[in-house]
């Protein structure tokens, strides 16, 4: 399984990056608001610092909801570096334009999914990544990582090369349980990333590790 860091934080993607367990990034406009960011070039200019940060695939999202803003912004975005995956909502002109620009050559990361419907039209337009939100389902008390499952199995099934990108991850669990069902990536706040890491027993088996060497010294 693949982990992206969920964000447009140039400190955040460093410090992930530097743990040496980063396969690539995803942001979003709300997420690229965050780093106030003005103007199209400096915005362009940012993901290509992404780019030139993560050795992996970048995720980069449409502003446009029609096909022809949509096809015409995702060829700018992919023209900043070969890793940019362009990131197209789930409604209809948005699968139009995927399956347009996989006929061109363009990846794309197809997002804002909720349900193995809306999935399987993904992978029929040839996305080549499915972004379903599970933070955002479990958010209104429905099962989040039983659509990963359920998405999973149907590609499965089918042979789509769709990849499941678990987004929307809102705790370590989260990452552990769509590892379990069967997602591709998992794309996550640093902050849930740094979560993996905790646990009580092996705080103190380093201390006592370290209290018994010091001892042992003195
Ligand atoms: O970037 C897509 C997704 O990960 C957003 O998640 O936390 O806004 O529900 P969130």
């Amino acid at each position: 399984m693949k982990i992206f860091i969920d964000t447009a934080s140039l400190n955040e993607i460093c410090e992930a990056n530097d743990l040496g367990i980063l396969d690539g990034v995803t942001t979003n406009p709300s997420l690229m608001a965050k780093e106030g960011i003005k103007g199209l070039d400096n915005i362009y200019a940012h993901y290509l610092k992404i780019c030139e940060t993560v050795d992996g695939d970048i995720s980069a999202e449409v502003i446009a909801t029609d096909y022809d803003g949509m096809m015409r912004e995702a060829r700018i975005l992919a023209g900043i570096h070969n890793n940019i995956v362009v990131k197209i909502p789930l409604i209809p002109a948005g699968i139009k334009a995927i399956h347009s620009l996989t006929t061109e050559g363009i990846r794309t990361n197809c997002t804002l999914n909720f349900s193995a419907g809306q999935a399987i039209l993904a992978a029929k337009a040839g996305a080549t990544y499915i972004s379903p939100f599970v933070g955002r389902i479990d958010d209104i008390n429905w099962d989040g990582v039983a659509l990963i499952e359920q998405i999973s199995r149907i590609y499965a099934i089918q042979d789509f090369d769709t990849e499941v990108l678990a987004a929307s991850i809102r705790n370590p669990m989260h990452i552990v349980q769509c590892a379990e069902a069967g997602a591709d990536v998992v794309t996550c706040p640093l902050s849930t990333i740094m979560g993996l890491f905790k646990h009580p027993l092996t705080d103190i088996g380093l201390e006592r590790f370290l209290a018994d060497y010091h001892k042992s010294q003195a």
